[in-house]
């Protein structure tokens, strides 16, 4: 028996190599996906797992099929989940799934596991792209089955097995990181009406802090993919990562939210994603200029769809194949140039261009113009408004009567 786990480096998943040992009988073979977490997270990560007893650990660099594969098609749906949320823990879910399955038939595995709780969306997202790409497999969700319930518990449970382990008891939040964004929940943020505290944010300075002088960026764009910044040519992965930061120090990129999960309940949740809050506004300017009225709005719904469609974990399914293709022929004609400012919190367009643009001064102007014949108004509101007109002439004849 062999089993694949998603494995972090942290307590979680720590304690559950020996206990899939214990539990199944199995050799366990670690799976660590590196998706921009950072060298904190990912320094000493193999030794951890050999110290925890799996029996081989792969990492893999999943960082530039991330970007390529999932967050730039991603931005172009324009998906924001509930109005707010860029969606950065539910994006990196497809390709790590993908990912281990991938390890899983490399050594032979017969089935897979993973960390999450059974109250939250990720092991939807999980277990929902393992059915699709490795039906064949078993799947293993321990905080399913075991009676461990805190910090104190898995403590325990690798100090009896003489594991060590440098997770300390008293860590107060659970977070995600990955290239795209970080995610901080539990602790004190359980209750809606504590305000985040400053070490919540690890990513972004407080408004307060920022530089009192502004930054303007220029960012570039062909057919909706981010291509450079400031005049030059860009390497996605690196780029993101340098625009976290930038934008970040101009405390861009917080939300504080309470969200609708798909198990039913609400959870509060501070999420940051810099480079993606710069990025989405930069192709929204980029789309004002550029898509007219009703593909626009096709685009938004279009942006709300997908990002149900990705949060709620059906990234292998056909319909994401029909949503993006969608999104890729809108986006066909995004190519120019937006100037961003990042100022305290605030990230604003303050100048597009593109080659494509259907701005027309000629047709938009205050001033005398030779293309656009006003008389043409007078017909088309009469027709427009008729409806409510022979609606008002019957309440009228209905009250002479
Ligand atoms: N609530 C967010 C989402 O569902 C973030 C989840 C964070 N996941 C985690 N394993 N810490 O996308
Ligand atoms: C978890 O419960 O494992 C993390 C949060 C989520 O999946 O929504």
């Amino acid at each position: 028996n062999k089993v694949v786990l998603a494995y972090s480096g942290g307590l979680d998943t720590s304690a559950i190599v020996p206990w899939l040992k214990e539990n199944y009988n199995c050799e366990v073979v670690a799976f660590v996906a590196d998706v921009g977490q950072g060298e904190e997270e990912l320094a000493g990560v193999e030794e951890k797992a050999i110290a925890s007893g799996a029996s081989s650990c792969y990492v893999v660099d999943l960082k530039e099929q991330f970007v390529k594969d999932v967050i730039f098609p991603t931005l172009k749906t324009g998906a924001i989940y509930e109005g707010q949320y860029l969606l950065g823990t539910a994006v990196a879910r497809p390709i790590i799934a993908a990912a281990q399955v991938e390890v899983a038939r490399k050594v032979g595995a017969d089935a897979l596991c993973h960390g999450c709780t059974g109250k939250g969306n990720d092991q939807v997202r999980f277990e929902s792209a393992f059915a699709a790409l490795a039906p064949d497999l078993e799947v293993i969700a321990p905080w399913r089955e075991w009676d461990m319930r805190s910090r104190p518990d898995l403590l325990n449970y690798l100090e009896e097995r003489n594991i060590p382990c440098s997770a300390s008891v008293t860590k107060i939040y659970s977070r995600d990181a990955n290239l795209w964004h970080i995610s901080t929940e539990g602790g004190e943020l359980e209750d809606p009406w504590n305000a985040p505290t400053e070490q919540v944010w690890t990513w972004t300075k407080e408004p307060e802090q920022a530089p009192d002088t502004p930054v303007y960026l220029t960012l570039s764009f062909d057919k909706g993919e981010w291509v450079g910044l400031n005049g030059d040519a860009i390497e996605p992965v690196s780029a993101i990562d340098a625009l976290n930061k930038l934008a970040g120090e101009h405390a861009v990129g917080r939300l504080d939210m309470v969200e609708n999960r798909l198990v039913g309940m609400k959870s509060r949740g501070c999420y940051e994603t810099p480079a993606g809050e710069v990025l989405y506004a930069a192709l929204q300017g980029l789309e004002s200029l550029v898509l007219d009225r009703t593909t626009q709005d096709y685009r938004i719904r279009l942006g709300n769809e997908f990002a149900q469609l990705l949060y709620d974990g059906r990234w292998f399914t056909p319909l994401r194949d029909v949503m993006l293709a969608a999104a890729e022929k809108i986006a066909e004609p995004l190519t120019g140039d937006v100037v961003v400012k990042l100022y305290k919190g605030n990230v604003t367009v303050t100048q597009k261009r593109s080659p494509n643009s259907l701005y027309s001064n000629a047709f938009a102007t205050f001033d005398e113009d030779e293309v656009y014949n006003q008389k043409h108004a007078e017909g088309f509101i009469r027709l427009y408004s008729l409806a409510s007109r022979i609606r008002a002439l019957h309440a009228q004849s209905d009250e002479a009567a």
